[in-house]
Order: structure tokens, then sequence, then C-alpha cells
């Protein structure tokens, strides 16, 4: 066997790869790391999406396995430095995602500020509540935006022609920086972006300093009116805080995409009226899709062909 892929990852890339190679494709397998483990001991290759944990344990447990195609941007659920100590290529799709994710940050924005959910609810269920549906415009208010790279970019691009005034927190630009001029945007501290804004999103990955970066006391920071957006990673919020800060009117709302676990389950979140949540489906529209499997496969089979990959994160052949 070549090819191990353990989430559910389809498109016609994929079913090119499976014509090439000799591929096992089971979606659940991320969820049964004994059987994943046991198959992985013939692979050269395995393809994930965010779910499977690719861990030191779980690569030694692959001796023949040259290279991780992650179908997506965030390695947070790949032991990377583990995949290049054991020689492994790491091929991912960083930017395949970026448009959609974008879109849906500003759709999840529209939704917090207009309760279009819940008015879709109250207005399916029969009445006609129009006062209590009752929003705010986007246009004259301040969008902080916490990390500037590609979505981060795209997001505040979008919300300019919404008429919104721009701040930004990422601390790897530069005040000067040719993206934050055009935007208009001014970079400040994370605390001042948290003072400032009427909407926060946030767009970085999921590293040590991220996680749980809005805890309560960054909760108590921001205005009461605020607030926030997360299609990054779910672990980047406290949702023990998120819930005390709704509940204390320290904030006024969120859309969570993304959870600190995945799926949730029944959370005290679910009773707030103020949140909407959406199942980490920021990058799921078949444009994406389509560019994250075509990107990904290709990666996977110029590497299992001996020709280097084009979207690598540690390097372009294996080593070992
Ligand atoms: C990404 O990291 O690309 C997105 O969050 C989607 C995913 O995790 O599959």
């Amino acid at each position: 066997m070549d090819i191990i892929v353990s989430e559910n990852v389809t498109g016609s890339a994929m079913d090119e790869l499976r014509e090439r190679f000799d591929v096992v494709f089971e979606p659940d397998l991320w969820n049964d790391v004994p059987r994943l483990k046991s198959l992985l001991g013939d692979a050269r290759a395995i393809i994930v999406r965010n779910q499977t944990q690719v861990t030191a344990e779980l690569m030694a447990a692959a001796p023949k396995l040259e290279v991780i195609g992650r179908a997506g941007a965030g390695l947070d659920n790949i032991e990377t430095d583990a995949a290049s100590e054991a020689g492994v290529v790491v091929t991912y799709a960083p930017r395949e995602n970026s448009i959609s994710v974008a879109e849906l940050t500003i759709g999840l924005m529209l939704c917090l500020a207009r309760k279009i959910p819940a008015a879709h609810l109250d207005t399916s269920e029969g009445r006609w509540n129009r006062k209590a549906f009752t929003g705010i415009e986007l246009f004259g208010k301040t969008l902080g935006v916490i990390g500037l790279g590609q979505i981060g970019t795209m997001v505040a691009e979008r919300a300019k022609a919404f008429g919104m005034t721009i701040i930004v927190h990422d601390d790897y630009v530069a005040p000067d920086a040719n993206h934050v001029k055009e935007l208009d945007a001014r970079l400040v501290s994370l605390d001042d972006l948290l003072c400032e804004a009427d909407f926060v999103t946030t767009h970085v990955p999921l590293t040590d300093e991220t996680r749980e970066m809005f805890n309560k006391e960054r909760f108590a920071m921001m205005k009461p009116s605020a607030m926030l957006i997360n299609t990054s990673r779910g672990e980047v919020v406290d949702e023990e805080a998120l819930l005390h800060a709704l509940k204390n009117q320290q904030l006024a709302g969120a859309a969570l995409d993304v959870r600190s676990v995945e799926p949730p389950g029944q959370s005290p979140l679910d009773k707030l009226d103020n949140v909407i949540f959406t199942p980490h489906i920021a990058a799921f529209t078949e444009e994406a899709q389509d560019r994250v499997v075509s990107t990904v496969c290709s990666d996977v089979t110029r590497v299992l062909e001996g020709r280097e990959a084009e979207n690598f994160f540690n390097f372009p052949l294996p080593r070992n």
C-alpha cells in the first residue's frame, strides 16, 4: 500500500491519485488510532485534514513514511519537529483556503451585526418580530484584525468595502509594510486593539503564544458592545472565559467556526442567544476544496515519484 487517507479528502484529484497509487481511503480512520498505526506500517504517505493527530508516536509506527499531506493550512495537528527528525516531508495547502475563510468571516460578522440566524429561526417559526431584530451597521465601525497574513489581509480588504476602519495587531508585520499601508490600517498593540475595536477577528495559527489568547483579562479589556469572530483555531479562545464575558455583558456577541474540542458536544455556550456557531466550515467551499485537494495530491504524487514537493513546510524531498 502507498497512501493512507485518514479523513474525508475527496474530489477529482483524489480519484486521479487512486489511479496511480494503492490508496486506503477510510474517512473515520483518524478516530481509530490502533488501526491507523497498524496500517501505517506499510504506508509511504498519509493524507489528513485537521482531525488526525500525526504524533511522533504515530510516525514511529511508520518506518516507510516519506510524506505527510495536510489538506489545509494549519499544521497544529502535526508534530512537525518529529516529522523533520524522521526525514518525512510535510506538505500542505497554505493559501488555497484563504478566500473562503475570509468570506465566511465577513458572513459571520454580518450575522452578528444583523442577528440573521436568530431572525431566520424566529421567522421560520411563524413570527414577524421586526423590532426584536434591530441590528447595527458595519459602516463606520472599527474592525480589529489579529494576524495580518493572507486571510487577515483578505478580511480587512473586504471589510474596507463596507466602510469599516481597520486596526491590526501582528507581531511579525512592520508598521510600514505595504499591505498595512494599502489597507490604510493602523498597526497597534493587542491591548489597544481589544480596547478600540467594535469587531475583533482572529487569524493566527495555534501556537504556545496564541493558545487561550482570549482569556478572562483580555475579554475584560473589550468594549461591552464588541463582538468576536473566530475562524482560526478553537483553542485560541478560552471558552469558559468567553462564557463568563458574554453572560456578564463584557462582550455583545461571538461567532465561532472553530471550537477548543471538535466536535464540541453540548456546551453552556449553546444556551446563549448572542453566540453563533458553525462546524469548522470556513474552508469548506467547492472552490477551496478543489484547490486544497489538488495541491496536496499533486505534492504527494511528486514526492512519491522522487520529485520535489512545491508546498512543503520542512523540505521538498524525504531525508530517510
Ligand atoms: C485549515 O487549517 O486549512 C482549515 O482550518 C481547514 C481544516 O482544518 O481542514
